[in-house]
C-alpha cells in the first residue's frame, strides 16, 4: 500500500462470454478531479464501474484504490476499501419492499454499528440533501423516476463515501429531473466528494466533469478535457460529439446498436 489517493486502472483486460470488453484499459480518478467515461451503449462502461468495485475480476492488469491494489484481496478485506465508494446504479436499484427511509438506511442497519436514532438522523439528513425528507415513508412504486434516482443518491451518501459513481444518472429524466441531478452532483463535489460518471448525456457530462475518458471498441480512445475533446481529430470522437450519416455505417459495421 502506498499513500497515493485516487483510483487507478492499469492496463485492465476483461472478457465475458468469449467477448473482449476491455483491452489494456487505463483510468485515473484523482481525488477532487471529477471524471466522466463516455462510450456507446454496450461499450463496457458499467463493466468498468463493477471492476473497480470488485464485483467483477479483471483477466489482467491492476486496479488500485487509494494505493491499495484490490486484485489479491479477500472479500472481507475488500469491504473497508469498497465502503469508501458508493454507486448510484443505472435505474436506481431500490428495494421495492422497503420504504424510502429503509432503503436509505439499509447499509447502516446491516452494519449494525449505529443506534436506530442515529441511523434515522442520517437518513433524514441525506433525504433532505436530495429534497425528499417528506417522502421517507413512501415505497419506490409511489415515486417518479427522478425521485427514485434522488433516493438512490441519498442511499449512496449514507455511508459518507469519498467517491461516488453515477451510472447513467440522467437517462429517462425530464429536463427538471436532469437539472436536479446535475445540481446534486455539483453540490457533492463542492463538499469534497469525487464523482465518476458514465453516461451518453454529453451536456450533463460537460456540466459536472473536468476530465473525460472515451471508451471505443475495448480501448481508451481519448482522455482529456472538454476543450481537448472538442478539438480532437480522432474520427470516433468527432462522430460521437456530432453524429453524421457516417455513424449508420460505423454502428452497422461492428454489429452493435443496430436498430432495423
Ligand atoms: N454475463 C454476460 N455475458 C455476455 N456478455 C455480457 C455479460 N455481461 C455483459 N455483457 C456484455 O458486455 C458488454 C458491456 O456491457 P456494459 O453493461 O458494461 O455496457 P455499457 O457501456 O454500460 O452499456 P449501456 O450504455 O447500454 O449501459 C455488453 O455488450 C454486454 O452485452
Ligand atoms: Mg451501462
Amino acid at each position: 500500500m502506498t499513500s497515493e489517493r485516487g483510483i487507478r486502472m492499469d492496463r485492465v483486460c476483461y472478457t465475458v462470454g468469449g467477448r473482449r470488453i476491455l483491452k489494456e484499459f487505463d483510468l485515473l480518478l484523482e481525488r477532487g478531479v471529477n471524471r466522466t467515461i463516455l462510450g456507446k451503449s454496450g461499450a463496457g462502461k458499467t463493466t468498468i464501474l463493477k471492476l473497480i468495485l470488485g464485483l467483477l475480476k479483471p483477466d489482467a492488469g491492476a486496479i488500485s484504490i487509494d494505493g491499495t491494489v484490490i486484485g489479491g484481496l479477500r472479500e472481507s478485506q475488500l469491504i473497508p476499501v469498497r465502503r469508501n465508494i458508493a454507486i448510484v446504479f443505472q435505474g436506481g436499484a431500490l428495494f421495492d419492499s422497503m420504504t424510502v427511509g429503509e432503503n436509505v438506511g439499509y447499509r447502516l442497519f446491516e452494519e449494525g454499528k449505529l443506534t436506530e436514532d442515529e441511523i434515522e438522523r442520517i437518513v433524514l439528513e441525506k433525504l433532505s440533501f436530495v429534497g425528499l425528507e417528506h417522502s421517507i415513508d413512501l415505497y419506490p412504486a409511489e415515486l417518479s423516476g427522478g425521485m427514485k434516482k434522488r433516493v438512490a443518491i441519498a442511499r449512496a451518501l449514507a455511508a459518507e463515501p469519498d467517491y461516488i459513481f453515477f451510472d447513467e444518472p440522467t437517462t429517462g429524466l425530464d429536463p427538471i429531473g436532469v437539472y436536479n441531478i446535475r445540481n446534486l452532483m455539483l453540490r457533492l463535489q463542492a463538499e469534497g466528494k469525487t464523482t465518476l460518471m458514465v453516461t451518453h448525456d454529453l451536456e450533463t457530462a460537460f456540466a459536472v466533469s473536468e476530465r473525460f475518458s472515451f471508451l471505443h471498441e475495448t480501448r481508451l480512445a481519448f482522455e482529456g478535457t472538454e476543450e481537448e475533446m472538442k478539438r480532437s481529430e480522432i474520427p470516433e470522437i468527432r462522430e460521437f460529439l456530432a453524429p453524421t450519416e457516417r455513424s449508420l455505417f460505423i454502428s452497422n459495421s461492428n454489429n452493435t446498436d443496430i436498430h432495423p
